[in-house]
C-alpha cells in the first residue's frame, strides 16, 4: 500500500503493482526485467476499463508541420513572440531592436495562468480576463539576422527583454473566442531589466549585496522563467530556471564549489552577456547569480505593482510549482529542481490561508519551513526538513545560517539525503484529492549503480512520471507514499522496463514528460519536450505532444501532436473549461506560418471543441 498509515487510499488501483515491480527490480537484470513485466499483468485490467474522464478519441502520432487535434476540436494562433502588447509597441520583425521587444511578447513561451477579472458588482467576468505567459529564454538563430556572431550591446539589452514574463488583457467574442487586447492598461512586460524585490530570510543578507544594490534587497530582471502556477489568493507565481546560462567570468576564473553545483562557468550556455553587463560576469560581481534561482510571486491585476522574489521556498533550478491549501489551512507548494540527479522539494508556510480576507494572504509565502523529499524502496518516503540547526544544518557541517541554507538548497539536500531523481519538471496537484504527481523527463547519465526507487532505469532516455499521496490526506505531515504513474517507453522497440508500464502502448506512447497540470475536472494533461527524431528507440513516437491521463485508472490518451521541432509546455483554460491555452515552445518549421520575416516563432495557440463544450469532456 502506498499510504504509510495502512489505509487504503482512493488511488492505488496500480500501487500493488508497483511495489512488487519495486521488488522486482531489485532482482537487477535480465531476470528482474522479466519479472516486471509479468509483474505489471494485473494493471493491464485496469488500463482497459472504460474512463469516463475523456471522451475524445486516443489520436495517432504526426511527423507533420502542424497541430494535431482530436475530431471536433479546433485551435488558433493567440499571440505569437514579438507580437505588440504594449502601447505604441511595433508588429514583429526581424529586425525589430531592443525597445522593440520591451513591448512585444517575449519569445519561448513557457508556463502561462489565465485569471478573469472581476466586474463591479463582485461577480467573475466570464468573458473579459489577463493571461500572465513565461517567456523561458530565446533561439540566437531566429532573434538574431547575424545568428551567434558576436553581440553587440542592442543585441544584449534585445535578448535580456525577449525574456521574462507577458501580462496581457484577454476578450472573449461572441463566437466563444478568445483575442488578446493590444494596449491595455492592464498589459504589462516583466524582462531583465523590471525590478523586483527580494524577500524572505535572505533579503538583505550578505549572500545577495552587490556593488549595484548594497540593501540586497532590490534585484533587476527575472531570467529563464519556466513553468509558473497560481495560487489561491490570485497571484502568479514565475519560476527561474536555468539562471546560471546567462552568467560568465573571463578564462581562469576559479568558482566556488557551490558556484560549480548550480553550474556557473566561464562560458555560460554562450549569451556572451558579461563583457557588456558587468552583473553577469562572475568574477566582478560573485553575488548576482544569488539573486536568481527563485519562485517570483507577481500580482497580474496590478501592473504597478512590485514583484517579490520569495527566498523562502528555497534557491535552484525551479522548473514550476503547485500550490495546494492544506486542511489545516496552511499553504503548501511543491517544486522541482530540474537538473540531473536533483531533488523534489516542499515548502509549508507558517501562517494560515485566509478565504475571507485576501489581502492578508499577500506574504503567505514570505515565513515557512523548506523540505527535500526522500523516496524510500518500499513506496513510503520523507520530507526532510531543510532548516538551519537542523538535521545536520550547522555550522560545523558548512551551513552558516538559514539564508545560507536556503541559497545552497542543493547542497543542504543532499546532506540530509534526499533522493535523487531523473530531473524533476512539472508538479501538479489533484484538484480534490491528495494526489501529486512529478514528472521526471529522462536522464541518460542515470547509472546502473544510483538506479533507485522511483528512478528505476539507468540510462533513462523515457521518463516516468512519480506520484505520491500525503500520510492520512495531510500537506504537511512528513510522510508521504509513493508510487510509479506512468513508466514512459517504446513497446514496438524496446523490451523490459525500457517498453514502459502497461499503460503505455503503441497507440498512445511518448518520451519525456515534462509539463504536467491536472484540470479541475481531475484530468491530468501531460506535455511532453523530448526526442522528435521518430528513429531508432523513438521510432513511432512523432512530435512533442500533449496527453491526457485518468488518475485513476492509468488511462492515458493522447489529444494534440504539435509541429514540427516543438516542445509542447504551458497550460491554462478559461474558468468554464471551453478553451485551453497551451503553448507552442520553439517550433523550427514553418508553423505557425505568421509570414513575417519567414522565421518560426514560438506561439500561443487556443484550443476549442467546434461544439462549444469542455474541453476533453
Ligand atoms: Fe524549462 Fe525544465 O524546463
Ligand atoms: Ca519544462
Ligand atoms: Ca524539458
Ligand atoms: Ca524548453
Amino acid at each position: 500500500m502506498v499510504d504509510d498509515n495502512n489505509k487504503p487510499v482512493e488511488f492505488d488501483r496500480l500501487i500493488d503493482s508497483a511495489v512488487s515491480r519495486r521488488s522486482l527490480l531489485k532482482m537487477g537484470g535480465a531476470v528482474g526485467a522479466t519479472a516486471f513485466m509479468g509483474g505489471v499483468s494485473g494493471v493491464a485490467a485496469a488500463v482497459n476499463q472504460a474512463t469516463t474522464l475523456m471522451s475524445f478519441d486516443n489520436i495517432p502520432t504526426s511527423t507533420a508541420d502542424d497541430i494535431m487535434l482530436p475530431p471536433g476540436y479546433r485551435y488558433d494562433v493567440l499571440m505569437s513572440w514579438g507580437d505588440p502588447v504594449l502601447r505604441g509597441a511595433p508588429e514583429f520583425s526581424r529586425s525589430n531592436n531592443a525597445e522593440a521587444q520591451a513591448g512585444q511578447f517575449g519569445d519561448n513561451t513557457d508556463g502561462m495562468e489565465l485569471y478573469h477579472l472581476t466586474n463591479a458588482d463582485g461577480s467573475m467576468d466570464p468573458n473579459r480576463a489577463v493571461l500572465a505567459v513565461n517567456s523561458e529564454y530565446y533561439n540566437d538563430e531566429y532573434l538574431f539576422t547575424h545568428g551567434e556572431a558576436a553581440k553587440t550591446a542592442d543585441d544584449v539589452r534585445r535578448g535580456l527583454y525577449a525574456h521574462g514574463v507577458t501580462v496581457v488583457e484577454l476578450e472573449r467574442n461572441r463566437n466563444g473566442e478568445w483575442a488578446y487586447k493590444k494596449s491595455s492598461n492592464l498589459n504589462r512586460r516583466l524582462h531583465g531589466y523590471s525590478e523586483f524585490e527580494l524577500t524572505g530570510p535572505v533579503a538583505g543578507t550578505e549572500y545577495v549585496k552587490t556593488s549595484e544594490d548594497t540593501s540586497g534587497r532590490r534585484v533587476l530582471g527575472t531570467l529563464n522563467n519556466c513553468g509558473a502556477s497560481r495560487t489561491p489568493w490570485g497571484t502568479y507565481l514565475t519560476c527561474e530556471e536555468n539562471f546560471n546560462g546567462y552568467f560568465g567570468a573571463p578564462e581562469g576564473t576559479t568558482f566556488t564549489p557551490a558556484q560549480q553545483r548550480y553550474g556557473l562557468s566561464t562560458g555560460g550556455f554562450g549569451y556572451q552577456w558579461w563583457p557588456h553587463e558587468r552583473r553577469f560576469n562572475v568574477a566582478q560581481e560573485p553575488n548576482e547569480a544569488n539573486r536568481f534561482g527563485w519562485i517570483v510571486e507577481i500580482d497580474p491585476m496590478n501592473p504597478n505593482s512590485t514583484p517579490k522574489k520569495r527566498t523562502a521556498l528555497g534557491r535552484f533550478k525551479h522548473e514550476n510549482a503547485a500550490v495546494t491549501i492544506n486542511k489545516d489551512g496552511r499553504a503548501v507548494v511543491y517544486m522541482g529542481d530540474d537538473e540531473r540527479a536533483e531533488f523534489i522539494y516542499k515548502f509549508v508556510s507558517r501562517d494560515l490561508y485566509d478565504a475571507n480576507n485576501p489581502s492578508r494572504n499577500a506574504d503567505l509565502l514570505e515565513q515557512g519551513t523548506l523540505y527535500a523529499a526522500r523516496f524510500n524502496e518500499n513506496g513510503s518516503g520523507d520530507w526532510l526538513e531543510l532548516t538551519f540547526g537542523r538535521n545536520g544544518l550547522t555550522p560545523s557541517n558548512g551551513f552558516r545560517d538559514e539564508a545560507d541554507v536556503l541559497v545552497r538548497a542543493r547542497e543542504a539536500a543532499t546532506f540530509v539525503g534526499a533522493t535523487t531523481m531523473d530531473r524533476p519538471e512539472w508538479v501538479t496537484v489533484h484538484p480534490s484529492a491528495p494526489m501529486v504527481l512529478c514528472a521526471l523527463t529522462n536522464n541518460s547519465r542515470r547509472t546502473a549503480e544510483t538506479t533507485n526507487g522511483p528512478n528505476p532505469r539507468a540510462e533513462n532516455h523515457f521518463g516516468q512520471i512519480v506520484r505520491w499521496t500525503p500520510h492520512n490526506g495531510d500537506h504537511t505531515s512528513d510522510r508521504f507514499g509513493w508510487d510509479l504513474y506512468a513508466v514512459a517507453g517504446n513497446p514496438t522497440t524496446q523490451t523490459g522496463l525500457y517498453a514502459g508500464s502497461d499503460n503505455i502502448t503503441a497507440e498512445n506512447m511518448f518520451n519525456s514528460p515534462d509539463g504536467l497540470a491536472f484540470d479541475r475536472f481531475g484530468r491530468l494533461w501531460i506535455q511532453t519536450d523530448g526526442n522528435f527524431s521518430n528513429e531508432g528507440r523513438y521510432a513511432g513516437q512523432g512530435n512533442n505532444m500533449m496527453l491526457c491521463g485518468d488518475p485513476v485508472t492509468g488511462h492515458i490518451r493522447r489529444f494534440m501532436v504539435g509541429p514540427v521541432g516543438c516542445e509542447v509546455t504551458g497550460i491554462t483554460f478559461s474558468d468554464d473549461h471551453r478553451a485551453m491555452m497551451v503553448g507552442i515552445q520553439h517550433p523550427t518549421g514553418a508553423w505557425p506560418n505568421a509570414g513575417r520575416d519567414g522565421v518560426p516563432r514560438s506561439s500561443v495557440i487556443t484550443i476549442y471543441r467546434e461544439d462549444g463544450g469542455v474541453i476533453g469532456a
